[in-house]
């Protein structure tokens, strides 16, 4: 495969661990700048430290903890403020959470962390992408968005908490809001693309599988964040998909989300909801 040299300022959220760390990872080797985000301070700057000195290119750690709203607006005020521009922004950082959690904000955790997040980071740096144009926004979704729905009436599963019901919202949330996103940034240079990883050894995949038996079977049909990565770089940094925008992938292949994710009227909808949770306008 043919690899590009990226001459970019790029965003990778979760940068500290599983696919994020390897798509910073690649970024960097590459020859990007590269924002490592991560909530905690010492595993974020030693992150940052260790891709540095690992690539020899500038990793600027941003520290933000998503269960946090104002954490959010905080890094996007410190990104701003550096004036650089941004060429690429890689929405990764994702939790799975069995038992029902809530953000700082009163939200569950696996909708604040996984979409209300990216959703307000995306907002706050809308403008300086567009003036960065061409400039690229990556959703990591999940295959699970084709089981989730958007429960409008128990956003928060405070009714009912089933810890895959909730992260299949979430990863849902994440293919109507890339394909919303598509659409408002149509003509301004600035792409929206969401994907489906592969099924990937990480922390998180341990947390979804629980199971040691189901953890077992899942060795044999996984594979590495690195793998995993290449998909995500290609997104946001090849050439080959430069100038497509609102579509989706299954690892390297184009396919199309399920069919509830390119409902229109349900794009808009939770795009107004999540506007209203992060107490931005729609
Ligand atoms: N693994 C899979 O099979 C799979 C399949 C489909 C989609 N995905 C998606 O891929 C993305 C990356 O997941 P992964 O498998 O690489 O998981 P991972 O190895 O567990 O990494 C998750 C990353 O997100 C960060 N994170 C978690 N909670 C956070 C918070 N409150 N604030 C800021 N950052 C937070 C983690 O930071 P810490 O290091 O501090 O924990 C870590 O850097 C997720 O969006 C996930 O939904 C994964």
């Amino acid at each position: 495969m043919r690899e590009h040299t990226v001459q970019q300022v790029t965003i990778v959220t979760g940068a500290t661990a599983g696919i994020g760390r390897a798509v910073a990872t690649e970024l960097a080797r590459r020859g990007a700048t590269v924002w490592a985000i991560g909530r905690d301070a010492t595993p974020t700057r030693d992150t940052a430290r260790e891709l540095s000195a690992a690539t020899g290119s500038r990793v600027i750690p941003g520290i933000a903890d998503f269960a946090r709203l104002d954490d959010v607006r905080g890094l996007a005020a410190e990104i701003l403020d550096r004036g650089d521009r941004i060429d690429a922004v890689v929405h990764n950082a994702g939790i799975v959470s069995r038992e029902r959690r809530v953000s700082a904000d009163g939200f569950e955790l696996q909708l604040a962390v996984n979409h209300l997040a990216p959703f307000l980071l995306t907002y706050l740096l809308r403008e300086r992408l567009a003036a960065s144009a061409p400039a690229r926004v990556v959703t990591v979704s999940s295959i699970g968005h084709a089981k989730g729905a958007i429960n409008f009436d128990d956003l928060q599963s405070e009714r009912a908490y089933d810890y895959r019901r909730a992260y299949y919202q979430s990863k849902l949330a994440n293919v109507l809001f890339a394909l919303a996103l598509a659409r408002r940034f149509a003509g301004t240079g600035v792409t929206s693309t969401t994907l489906h990883p592969g099924i990937v050894r990480t922390q998180l995949s341990h947390e979804y599988m629980g199971n040691p038996v189901f953890r077992f079977f899942e060795s044999f049909i996984s594979i590495s964040p690195e793998r995993a990565a290449t998909h995500v770089v290609r997104l946001a940094a090849d050439p080959d998909v430069a100038g497509e925008t609102g579509t989706y992938y299954r690892g390297r292949q184009r396919v199309a989300p399920a069919a509830h994710a390119r409902d229109e009227a349900l794009q808009e909808r939770l795009w107004r909801v999540s506007a209203q949770l992060t107490g931005v306008t729609a």
